[in-house]
């Protein structure tokens, strides 16, 4: 009962995350010198392996082990490139929603991303081989992105 309930919350966190990534209009050109640019892109590639992950999960797309690992393996990525991009100095970016928290509390968000490192690394250390496997996985990786993001992240 209470796995399924978490599953339902990494799900609905997911949905969120796809339907942020479809209906997107914040789609900015990746720019070397701008970690604005870096980010965003970043988080938008996590929002689209979220995607498969919960296609998957939800029953719409068949479970295959590749493609898990796949979605593992991009937030993975994109966990340990985060800490580098969120430079003191650029707190006022209008396309960002990066929330000042990130650099009043530089310690605490630098924990969530280690945090991020570690469960997405357990993640993929697993290599799910069944869709019960790669759900409980998974589930463990999406509780960051509600944790993180209600703390770290303003609206726009
Ligand atoms: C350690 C903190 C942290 C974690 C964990 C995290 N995010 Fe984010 N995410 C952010 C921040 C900060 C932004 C805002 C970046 C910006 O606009 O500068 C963001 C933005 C996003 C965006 C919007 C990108 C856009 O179009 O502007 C999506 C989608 C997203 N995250 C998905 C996810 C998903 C899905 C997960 C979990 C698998 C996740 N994030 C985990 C910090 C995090």
């Amino acid at each position: 009962m209470k796995s399924s309930m978490r599953i339902l919350a990494v799900i609905t966190t997911a949905t969120f995350a796809v339907s942020a990534y479809a209906g997107n209009h914040n789609l900015v050109t990746a720019d070397v010198n701008d970690p604005v640019t870096l980010r965003i892109n970043m988080m938008q590639n996590v929002g689209a392996a979220t995607g498969l992950a919960a296609g998957m999960m939800k029953g719409e797309i068949p479970f295959d082990p590749l493609a898990a690992q796949a979605a593992l393996t991009t937030i993975n990525t994109a966990a340990l490139g985060l800490s580098g991009l969120f430079p003191a100095g650029m707190e006022e970016n209008m396309r960002s929603t990066a929330g000042p928290a990130i650099w009043a509390d530089a310690a605490g968000f630098n924990s969530a991303i280690a945090k991020f490192i570690a469960d997405s690394d357990a993640a993929k250390m697993s290599a799910p081989a069944t869709l019960e496997d790669f759900q409980a996985a998974f589930a463990v990786v999406g509780e960051n992105c509600k944790a993180c993001h209600r703390t770290y992240r303003i609206k726009r």
